[in-house]
């Protein structure tokens, strides 16, 4: 497994690699991984001859009073999963290479799907996803990149703006990985006391709540939206940011629950900012 710190080298190896036919399966990541970008990396090592993750925690998608500088970081452990998944290449680059001085080039997602729920309560965000995620797009020129659904509205940016720029990468959305007691996996779980780690649950509590309430008939979103509220008020410590049922294509809200209904979930249990979401109607 090489460790690839350079633009120049890293672009230079993959378009080498395109030349000699091989297809290049590639996973962003900032790092910390766990068992959900590992997913993302197996379903990679399928469907690509070379499977690239990058690592790298971008600064341009966090807001001024947010978790960068805290944002978990261990490489040495990240290399041994990247390893048993076979990763070919890590991408690693600093901050000062991707962003060197004087960098002033911004992709901004207009519109409904980029302003609101994450847009709205942390703005900037996407502009600095869709940076990123462009320029890791042309520094690994793959041919098939992967993103979790876990992220349900990063993935419908990143997809927008595939599309929009004419990107030739195909984009894979991948399920959301659970822990056993159905916690999303996210590397800022680590952030979380004993007792926020538990209060947590509420949120798939909720979900689970309104998934099984509709899946029986229930077809008012306030109705839904009132259940899974309820759920989560039951917490002492977790403020709710949103609890919303959108369609999935739009982001717009729905008026009825369809096969395309999702319901999305952004809390702060203390200092920690969680996100969920899931398909109202998909099987428990
Ligand atoms: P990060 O949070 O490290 O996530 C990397 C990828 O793993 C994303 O596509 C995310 O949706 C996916 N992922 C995270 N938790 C998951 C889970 N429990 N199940 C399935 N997939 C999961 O998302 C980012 O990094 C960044 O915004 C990035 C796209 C790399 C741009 O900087």
């Amino acid at each position: 497994m090489d460790i690839i710190t350079d633009i120049a080298d890293m672009q230079s190896r993959s378009l080498a690699a395109r030349e000699s036919g091989k297809r290049i399966a590639f996973v962003p990541t900032m790092g910390f991984l766990h068992e959900g970008h590992a997913s993302l990396l197996r379903e990679g090592r399928k469907r690509g001859d070379i499977l690239v993750l990058s690592i790298f925690v971008n600064p341009t998608q966090f807001g001024p009073n947010e978790d960068l500088d805290r944002y978990p970081r261990d490489f040495a452990r990240d290399e041994a999963i990247a390893s048993a998944a076979g990763v070919d290449w890590i991408f690693y680059p600093t901050a000062d290479t991707v962003y060197p001085p004087g960098y002033s080039t911004y992709v901004d997602v207009e519109g409904g799907l980029a302003t609101v729920l994450e847009g709205a309560c942390r703005p900037g965000h996407f502009r600095g996803v869709a940076t990123v995620v462009a320029k890791l797009f042309l520094s690994v020129q793959p041919h098939v990149a992967f993103f979790g659904q876990k992220d349900f509205q990063q993935l419908a940016v990143i997809r927008r703006m595939t599309q929009d720029l004419n990107l030739p990468v195909e984009i894979v959305g991948m399920p959301i990985v659970r822990e056993a007691d159905g916690l999303a996996m996210s590397s800022r779980n680590v952030y979380l006391a004993p007792d926020e780690r538990r209060q947590a649950l509420a949120i798939i509590g909720a979900l689970r709540l309104a998934g099984q309430a509709a899946r029986e008939g229930e077809c008012s979103p306030r109705k839904l939206l009132l259940l899974a509220e309820g759920c989560l008020h039951r917490e002492p410590d977790l403020q709710i940011e949103y609890v919303t049922i959108r369609h999935q294509a739009t982001l717009q809200e729905t008026a009825t629950i369809d096969a395309d209904a999702v319901m999305l979930i952004a809390v702060r249990i203390g200092k920690t900012r969680l996100i969920d979401n899931a398909m109202l109607l998909a099987k428990a």
